[in-house]
């Protein structure tokens, strides 16, 4: 009778939902008093590769989860790694992380996150395992690309919209891999030490940002150690960090397999236990159990060893979540390849292309002449959305640098030569190159298209890049293209910086990143100047590895001794390195260029004295002083003159893209809260504002300041 009262109460309390906290507070408890132990523990635990159990017995539903965060991955079997071979999983593929790092431009991350979020509910996913915002600390991370980019102010500022729009659609993000997780090598076992200060100044403010305003529903922990504990359950991360001092009051789902100890995952934070079942023997649901969240968890509880609070604790994040998602009837149904999605994933790509030289303005090519193009490199026709570990996408479709080319320059003769293989194919490399050269000899211009891949050991899960420098005899390749047809511009694609011995033989080089199933057209967008590139690097581009601060400090920096890793670069990452030690990159954070050119003028601050409360409000007159319309990103750096401690010459604190038609102008403005202006003051624990003289650099890059001035904080 009791049960069927209860269950009756469950019913309408799910039917009435969007109430205060209170009353969610009360359903959720409500709901909690009619759970077994063991459909609470249950539910702490996969039932499969990608979903966790609901509690049927009450019409409860699982929980479903999928990788991002670019697209939505194709199912994949119970218990196994394998995939499916569903016909209707097929997906839009977004561009990866980087690109939409680089295109700074928060409206066009919350278009992505809610298209995205669409395809995650279409496909019945009620987690959606991204967006990731580790920070790039090496260009040899094979994970970079999932990722935001070396500054985290950068990376707060983006992943907050995308976050926002995935779960407009009653889908969780999961925001990874929490914390610290910045190379691939050891990442099972490696045990990061840090300062206090560059953890909370440069690798958590992308984390905290996703939970205090992105309020993200859940968050995966990173697989590696910190201070000799592994991240998925770690006192201080998880415990402290992000559910006492954020108050997030979502879920910690671990990363897969990354649990390694039912006591410390039961009371160091962790929510979640996905993974495959350590029982190989058994495939079956029961297989799932005997993880670490399962059954030895469920005696610990009855032997009150670990109290059942504890437990508790985890249902109702649980059921909270599930409340915001599963649970809520209103939630929209989702969509999938619309074209919507792909107007999105081609607008991404095409804003976030970068171009990184352009002499004699090479680009853009006109597609009315009648040119021959000799379009040379593999990457102009190999898949990138296949490979790459976890983040691998079937996508509906995928057009190829080749085919968008083909399309758009239909007055072209597009004569296409591979020049180099990735595959261990029985083509000959020297055959390849003497084709591609033959090709470039005939062309009026040559585009190679190259770059790294998502093979093993390149921008690919689970292994580092071992060295900077192009793979495949890249470097070479170009050199002698070149020697035939000095007519020649670079295409990249990767994920990561590269080095670049031939950057003084070619005219032009456009980074262009993984790009999705628009790939192809938005190449072609830009380079037919159908649009105008308007993207900026979201990492600094060394000339050679030992400029990365990360490797300056030797073996034990990077990639560590095996065991232990030290961050001897503490908080000079990436431009805060170069800047500070005046070592010039190939390239600076937040460079590239456009078709047209801008003038940035009149930059005036608001005060010349502000005290902690205050805001800076910078204001700054843009002009388009070129012959066509185009977008400019303007950003403002700050450093402290005369600091007490050590410090970064500068770091981003605001920016701002805006598009003007070609001769036009307009004011803008950019606001800055003087409390961000901080440092974490280990002595304190706590973040600490030095008064005094500031400097305030704007300018179009972190290597092209236009102009400094500066402000005091009394
Ligand atoms: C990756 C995660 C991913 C998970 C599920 C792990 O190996 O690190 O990012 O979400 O697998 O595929």
């Amino acid at each position: 009778m009791i049960n069927k009262l209860n269950l009756l109460l469950f019913f309408i309390f799910i039917n009435s939902l969007s109430f205060s906290q209170e009353i969610k507070d009360f359903k959720i408890d409500s709901i909690l008093s009619l759970l077994t132990l063991k459909e609470k523990v249950s539910m702490c635990h996969a039932q499969s590769q990608f979903s966790s159990p609901g509690v049927p017995r009450l019409g409860i539903p699982e929980l479903w989860m999928s990788d991002g965060p670019h697209g939505i991955r194709a199912e994949i079997n119970w218990s196994n790694w394998d995939y499916s071979g569903w016909t209707n999983d097929y997906i839009t593929a977004f561009p990866a992380l980087t690109c939409l790092a680089a295109t700074f431009n928060p409206f066009l991350s919350n278009q992505y996150g809610t298209s995205i979020g669409e395809e995650a509910r279409y496909r019945k996913k009620d987690i959606l395992l991204g967006p990731g915002v580790n920070i790039y600390r090496t260009p040899l991370n094979g994970r970079n690309f999932e990722y935001m980019g070396e500054d985290p102010y950068l990376a707060s500022i983006m992943v907050v919209p995308y976050i926002k729009g995935v779960q407009t659609n009653g889908v969780a993000a999961c925001v990874k891999h929490f914390a610290l997780n910045n190379q691939e090598l050891w990442r099972n076992h490696i045990n990061v030490q840090v300062s206090d200060r560059a953890l909370n100044e440069i690798y958590l403010p992308a984390f905290k940002a996703a939970v205090k305003l992105g309020e993200t529903w859940s968050i995966m922990g990173a697989y590696n150690q910190f201070r000799g504990q592994h991240c998925s359950h770690h006192e201080l991360l998880l415990n402290k960090i992000l559910k006492t001092d954020w108050n997030f009051d979502g879920v910690v789902i671990s990363d897969w397999g990354g649990t390694h100890n039912t006591k410390e995952a039961a009371l160091n934070g962790l929510d979640i236990e996905m993974g495959s079942p350590i029982d190989t023997k058994t495939p079956t649901r029961q297989a799932f159990d005997a993880n670490f969240l399962g059954s030895s968890f469920l005696e610990l509880v009855k032997s009150r060893e670990i109290d059942e609070r504890v437990l508790d604790d985890k249902v109702r994040r649980i059921l909270c979540l599930m409340m915001r998602t599963t649970l809520d009837l209103g939630r929209p149904l989702g969509k999938i390849n619309n074209v919507e999605h792909s107007h999105v994933a081609r607008q991404v790509a095409t804003e976030g292309i970068v171009l990184l030289k352009n002499r004699a303005n090479f680009f853009p090519l006109n597609p009315d002449k009648k040119l021959t193009i000799a379009l040379i490199g593999e990457n102009a026709i190999k898949s990138m959305t296949t490979g790459g570990g976890s983040s691998e996408l079937k996508a509906n479709y995928e057009v190829s640098p080749l085919e968008g080319l083909k399309k758009r320059f239909k007055n072209a003769s597009i004569i296409f030569s591979k020049g180099y293989t990735s595959e261990n194919s029985d083509q000959d490399p020297k055959l390849l190159i003497s084709d591609a050269i033959e090709k470039a000899t005939q062309a009026d211009v040559v585009l190679f298209v190259g770059g790294l891949n998502k093979n093993r050991g390149q921008d690919c899960e689970a292994e580092d890049r071992k060295e900077l420098k192009l793979p495949y005899n890249q470097d070479y390749l170009i050199g002698e293209l070149q020697k035939v047809n000095p007519n020649i511009g670079v295409v990249l694609v990767g994920g990561n910086a590269v080095s670049m011995p031939w950057i003084l033989k070619v005219k032009a080089v456009l980074q262009t990143w993984y790009l999705g199933s628009e790939a192809g057209n938005a190449i072609a967008d830009i380079i037919s100047g159908d649009s105008n590139p308007s993207g900026k690097l979201p990492f600094s581009f060394p000339v050679k590895l030992n400029d990365n601060s990360a490797h300056f400090f030797g073996e034990l920096s990077y990639p560590g001794d095996g065991e232990t890793q030290i961050y001897k670069d503490d908080i000079l990452v990436g431009y805060r390195w170069h800047d500070t030690k005046n070592i010039k990159p190939l390239f600076s954070f937040g460079h590239g260029l456009s078709y047209t050119t801008f003038e940035i003028s009149e930059i005036k601050s608001n005060k010349k004295f502000y005290t902690a409360s205050d805001s800076i409000i910078l204001s700054y007159k843009l002009t388009n002083t070129g012959r066509r319309e185009g977008a400019e990103v303007v950003q403002v750096y700050i450093g402290k003159s005369n600091s007490k401690i050590p410090r970064a010459l500068k770091e981003l604190k605001g920016f701002k893209k805006t598009h003007l038609a070609a001769g036009n102008q307009t004011t803008e403005i950019i606001t800055i809260n003087i409390s961000d202006l901080s440092f974490y003051d280990e002595s304190i624990s706590n973040w600490n504002l030095e008064l005094g003289d500031y400097m305030v650099y704007v300018g179009n890059s972190s290597g092209s300041i236009s102009k400094m001035t500066s402000i005091n904080i009394k």
